[in-house]
C-alpha cells in the first residue's frame, strides 16, 4: 500500500521484531511427540494468586475514570513494599503507576522530552525496549557498559538494569553508586529497570538504585521502574509503577494525564493487594527456584557453561561447541525452545537465554529428554 507522500512511518525507525525470527524453530520444536517446552519468552505460567483476583473482582464496578496518579492506597502500598523488602524510603506522593513497565521503558525518553541529538545510554546486552524507546523519541541510543568510554559526550539518560535481562547479572551497590555519581556530575537522569529485584538466588540480594547505600539518601535525578508481572504473576493485568525523584515523577504524571496513560481501576486494586502481601510472591519464587535448579543441573551435566544468572528468571548459557543459533536449533530438535543471545545485543551471539517460566510439568518433560539425549 502506498504511504502518504513525504510521511515516514515510525516503523522505519524500528528493527524487525526479533521474536519473529524464532518462529521456524518454534514450529520445529512443536513437532516433538511430547510437545513443546517453551523456555524462550519469560512469561508467567502459574495462576494469578487468588487474593489478587479477588481484589480485581471486588473493584469490577468501576464506571468512572481512574486517576492517572493511582489511588492513595496503591501509592502507599508501593512505598510500603519498597521499604519493607528493599530498605528504600520512597515518598508515596512520588509513586506513579504504569500500564506494565514495557510501555514506560518504550516511552520514557519521549515523556522526558528527549529527541534528536540527545544521547541515551543502555547496557550492551539488554532488554531490546531501551533501544526502541530511544528510537521512538528520535534520540540516539548508545549501548555502553563502561561509562568512562563515553568521553565528554553529553548524555541525557542512562538506563541500568540489575538484575539484568538477559544475563541475570546483579550489580553491587558500589557499582550502582558510581553510575549515579557519574550521571549526577553530568546532569544525566538514571532510569533503573528493577523488574527482577525480588528474584535473587543463592542468597544474592539485588539492591535498588534508590537504596541509601547507592544514592546517598537523595533520589534526585533517579527513577526506578518496578513491575508486578514476574513477582506476582500479573503480566496479563499490565501492572507496574515508577518512583524516585519527585520532580521527575510529577513531570511524567503531567504528560501521562494529558496522554491518557492510565492504569485501569480494577488493576490498581489488584496491584494494591499484591504490594501489600509478600506470601504469594515467596510461594512463586519457590516454584521458580525449583525449576531453575532442575534446568541448571541439566545444562551443566551436558557441558553448558552458565554465566551470571544469579538473579532473575533466566539462565545465560553457552555451549562449548555451538553458537547461539546452532544451540537454538539443537534444542529445538528436542522440542525445547530458547532465545538466542544476539536478540539482546551483538555480544550475545555465543549464548542462549533459558527462561525458567515453564510449568513444573513442562520442566519435567525437559528433564526426561535430557536423560535420553544429554542435551548436546
Ligand atoms: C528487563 C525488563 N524490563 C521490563 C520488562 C517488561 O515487563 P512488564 O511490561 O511486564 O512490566 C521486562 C519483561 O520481560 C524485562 O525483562
Amino acid at each position: 500500500m502506498a504511504t502518504t507522500a513525504g510521511r515516514r512511518p515510525v516503523t522505519d525507525r524500528l528493527p524487525t521484531f526479533p521474536w519473529d525470527r524464532l518462529t521456524p524453530h518454534k514450529e520445529a520444536a512443536a513437532r516433538h511427540p511430547d510437545g513443546l517446552v517453551d523456555l524462550s519468552v519469560g512469561t508467567p505460567v502459574d495462576p494469578v494468586p487468588e487474593r489478587l483476583r479477588a481484589a480485581l473482582a471486588a473493584a469490577a464496578d468501576s464506571p468512572g475514570y481512574p486517576a492517572t496518579y493511582g489511588t492513595p492506597e496503591l501509592r502507599a502500598a508501593a512505598a510500603g513494599w519498597l521499604e519493607r523488602r528493599h530498605g528504600v524510603l520512597a515518598e508515596p506522593g512520588a509513586v506513579l503507576p504504569s500500564i506494565g513497565s514495557k510501555e514506560l521503558v518504550a516511552w520514557l525518553p519521549t515523556l522526558l522530552g528527549l529527541g534528536p541529538g540527545d544521547v541515551v545510554v543502555h547496557p550492551e546486552l539488554a532488554y531490546p525496549t531501551y533501544d526502541i524507546g530511544v528510537r521512538l523519541a528520535g534520540a540516539t541510543p548508545v549501548p555502553a557498559d563502561g561509562l568512562s568510554a563515553l568521553g565528554p559526550r553529553r548524555v541525557r539518560l542512562v538506563w541500568i538494569n540489575s538484575p539484568a535481562n538477559p544475563t541475570g547479572r546483579v550489580l553491587p551497590a558500589a557499582h550502582l553508586r558510581k553510575v549515579v555519581e557519574w550521571a549526577r556530575e553530568r546532569g544525566a537522569i538514571v532510569a533503573s529497570d528493577e523488574c527482577y529485584l525480588d528474584l535473587g538466588w543463592d542468597g544474592v540480594q539485588p539492591v535498588s538504585v534508590l537504596h541509601p547505600d547507592v544514592c546517598g539518601g537523595s533520589h534526585e535525578g533517579l527513577l526506578a521502574l518496578h513491575s508486578l508481572s514476574k513477582r506476582s504473576n500479573l503480566a496479563g493485568y499490565r501492572a507496574a509503577f515508577v518512583t524516585g525523584d519527585p520532580a521527575l515523577v510529577r513531570e511524567l504524571l503531567a504528560v501521562r494525564k494529558h496522554a491518557g496513560m492510565i492504569v485501569p481501576a480494577p488493576v490498581q486494586a489488584a496491584m494494591t493487594a499484591a504490594l501489600s502481601d509478600d506470601g504469594h510472591a515467596e510461594e512463586q519464587k519457590e516454584r521458580y527456584r525449583r525449576r531453575r535448579e532442575l534446568l541448571r543441573g541439566a545444562l551443566e551435566r551436558a557441558g553448558w557453561q552458565i554465566t551470571h544468572s544469579e538473579a532473575g528468571l533466566y539462565l545465560w548459557a553457552a555451549h562449548p561447541e555451538h553458537d547461539a543459533w546452532d544451540s537454538v536449533a539443537q534444542l529445538a530438535d528436542l522440542g525445547i525452545l530458547v532465545a538466542p543471545g544476539d536478540f539482546y545485543g551483538a555480544g550475545g551471539g555465543g549464548h542462549v537465554r533459558v527462561a525458567f517460566t515453564a510449568t513444573d510439568e513442562r520442566v519435567a518433560a525437559a528433564m526426561v529428554r535430557e536423560r535420553r539425549s544429554c542435551w548436546s
